[in-house]
């Protein structure tokens, strides 16, 4: 049997209400495009949503960056648009940056997780989704997953994890990536990784080459060249037998780190774990939030999904995430609840500044 690629799509192609849930309707429209346009193409699909981004999980046997896959992906989102355009949903197609298809998805707004693997005779993994917040959000998390025996006691007790993993890291500003080899260079990585509003993690492999994770790393306000919403990320985690256990790939979201995003793209707030039933930000458009859903893959079919997060052993995390929320929210305007200014999503500085230019002594 050939190759398995895994490939999930998404895109913010409307709020419900404002932006905080995808409407009913859009999900609906999403599985009937797949299931009619993806005959052939598609060994199995599952649409579902985080806070007000659509996410296509796909799987498929004609490796990433296929042109029919991305376009298959890209006229969904455009038939949801439609609906999301007559419902008047809020931002209705905000993540589709053009008009016409360019072959790739990839730089047209939506963001894009894949990769391309051999299925082992049992193939567990995770989709992790996460909404109001930015891909660097994941480098803490995948850091903890393939780098910290703290939390991943695979590394220390696993003959098959022992040697550690390679981190593909993407400097969002550049648009250039370096790889580190860890446990080696843990230090050099953590320089990086450390800065997440500009380094991201787009992929961990084995040190064999074998690929462990891959997440999206799209920078839509530096192609649209203005505010179009933050970049909601997702991340793929394969797990077990030389890979994280799904428990060691979850542990990381038991302790909420923070990351920025939120109210207009432009606040640091706790990453939330919640089940998929959970995931409506609404407080304060948040605090952003984080789904996981778990599958088997046999013979390319998502056996599942099996939603993690809504077991009750995160449910501590979720409070100590709305304790957080409390603390940060009564900071209100000031740093460091809002980003600083070079990072915020947008500002009035310069028309503020401008009319009180001559005041200035
Ligand atoms: P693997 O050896 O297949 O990774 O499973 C270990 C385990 O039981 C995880 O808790
Ligand atoms: P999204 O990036 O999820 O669309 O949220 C934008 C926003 O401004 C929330 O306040
Ligand atoms: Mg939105
Ligand atoms: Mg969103």
């Amino acid at each position: 049997m050939s190759k398995i690629t895994l490939t999930v799509i998404k895109a913010d192609i409307g709020g419900y209400v404002g932006h905080c849930s995808v409407h009913p309707e859009l999900i609906e429209e999403a599985n009937r495009v797949l299931e009619e346009n993806g005959k052939g193409l598609l060994e199995d699909y599952v649409v579902t949503h985080v806070g007000d981004d659509v996410n296509l999980i796909m799987t498929h046997r004609k490796g990433v960056d296929n042109p029919e896959i991305h376009k298959l992906a890209w006229d969904t989102f455009l038939s949801c648009t439609q609906i999301a355009k007559r419902l008047k949903l809020y931002g209705a197609g905000q993540d589709l940056l053009s008009d016409s298809f360019s072959g790739n998805i990839k730089g047209m707004g939506p963001g894009v997780a894949e990769m391309e693997f051999e299925e082992r005779p049992s193939e567990p993994l995770i989709v992790f989704m996460a909404d109001k917040t930015e891909p660097g959000a994941w480098n803490l998390p995948l850091y903890k997953m393939f780098a910290d025996p703290f939390n991943t006691i695979g590394l220390v007790i696993d003959p098959k994890m022992h040697q550690g993993f390679k981190f593909e890291v993407l400097d969002t500003m550049e648009n250039k990536k370096i790889v580190f080899s860890c446990p080696e260079e843990l230090y050099d990585l953590l320089v990086f990784l450390g800065a997440s509003n500009r380094y991201a993690v787009k992929a961990v492999y084995s040190k064999s080459g074998e690929p462990a994770a891959v997440s999206s790393t799209q920078r839509m306000n530096l192609m649209a060249g203005r505010y179009v919403g933050k970049d909601d990320p997702v991340l793929v985690v394969r797990c077990q037998s030389g890979f994280p256990a799904v428990g060691e790939a979850l542990e990381p979201f038991a302790n909420p780190h923070l990351v920025a995003g939120w109210m207009r793209g432009s606040h640091f707030g706790p990453l939330m774990p919640v089940s998929c039933k959970g995931a409506t930000p609404s407080r304060f458009d948040g605090p952003p939030r984080v789904t996981a859903l778990g599958f088997q893959l046999a013979g390319g079919k998502l056996v599942g999904p099996q939603d993690m997060f809504a077991d009750v052993s995160f449910d501590r995390a979720r409070q100590k995430a709305l304790e957080m929320a409390d603390y940060l929210r009564q900071l209100g305007p000031f740093e460091p609840h809002r980003l600083p200014l070079d990072e915020m999503e947008y500002t009035t500085l310069p028309q503020v500044m401008e009319k009180l230019k001559d005041r200035f002594e």
